[in-house]
């Protein structure tokens, strides 16, 4: 009687558990977003966690392109009231599955009262239908591109090695924690040469967050500069699926683990990503 008592209060408990909502982002494009979202995705589906991408990059449908997919309703599907949120998930190869961004991103911020309650009540369906949404957004500072970071459980920050893509990382991080200062923020290094050069970009972006954002950004992991990834880019078949003993798909295994363990970091407490998310982009939740 005990053991299924506790076996009803587990299953309880577990669906009453929200996803990780965590935001991919950084301050210059092109440094590897989209390929860390979408293998990242597929290595914690490898996890055997249920998986949601959602392609937040406006105009591009990077992520679709990415895995070799077409798909005709998205977002804006939504927006337009043709379609339910979970009516455009597409079943994306390796398990995870994918809401199609395109255009319906640029239209946002600006939602009529149904629009919104169809985008909120369907995200709030996948929340509790999923372990982890990973959201890929596009690039910079401004308040679109900003809107999932600032309130996502959790955001991922690549970099590059690169001087440039260090500096806009450090400037994507201050618009983050002037936002919301219990940001949880984690830094990816992608195409690092090595673990040591990774390590070194990592120092420096940790230290002046200690020093002048009284912040701590944590470490996740790197990706190796690998010819892989490219070659997987050119057959619209992601690296962790074309490669599976590539360096760039062992690094990004590793990752994917390392963000499991660290389950006690999200806030849990119901719709709060939801909650964050519609006050970010200016619209009163009345849910
Ligand atoms: N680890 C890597 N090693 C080698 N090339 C990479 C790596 N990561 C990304 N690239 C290259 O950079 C390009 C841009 O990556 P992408 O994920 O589209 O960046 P973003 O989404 O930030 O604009 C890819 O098409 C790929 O050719
Ligand atoms: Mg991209």
């Amino acid at each position: 009687m005990a053991d299924q008592a506790q076996g009803l209060r587990n299953l309880v408990l577990k669906n009453r558990q929200n996803a990780r909502v965590i935001a991919v982002t950084s301050g210059k494009g092109g440094v590897g977003k989209t390929n860390t979202s979408v293998n990242l995705s597929l290595a914690l589906s490898a996890l055997g966690k249920r998986v949601i991408l959602l392609d937040a990059d406006l105009g591009l449908a990077n992520v679709e392109v990415l895995m070799g997919l077409s798909s005709f309703y998205n977002l804006e599907s939504v927006i337009d009231g043709e379609k339910h949120v979970r009516e455009v998930l597409v079943k994306a190869p390796g398990g995870i599955q994918l809401i199609p961004g395109s255009s319906g991103m640029a239209r946002m911020a600006d939602l009529t009262p149904e629009a919104r309650d169809r985008i909120l009540n369907g995200l709030a369906e996948l929340q509790a239908l999923s372990d982890f949404i990973i959201i890929d957004t596009m690039a910079g500072i401004g308040k679109n591109a900003v809107s999932f970071a600032i309130a996502a459980d959790e955001v991922i920050l690549v970099s590059t090695p690169e001087p440039s893509s260090i500096v806009d990382a450090y400037a994507m991080l201050k618009t983050i924690y002037n936002s919301n200062k219990d940001a949880i923020v984690k830094l990816v290094v992608n195409m690092a040469a090595n673990q040591a050069q990774a390590q070194a970009v990592a120092t420096k972006l940790s230290g002046v967050s200690r020093q002048y954002l009284e912040r701590n950004l944590s470490f996740l992991g790197f990706i190796p500069r690998d010819p892989h990834v490219s070659q997987a880019v050119m057959q619209s078949n992601p690296f962790v699926l074309a490669y599976p003993n590539a360096p760039a798909t062992k690094c990004i295994q590793q990752l994917a683990a390392h963000l499991v363990q660290q389950t006690t970091q999200a806030p849990q407490e119901r719709d709060s990503f939801l909650k964050r998310f519609a006050q970010t982009l200016g619209i009163a939740s009345n849910s």
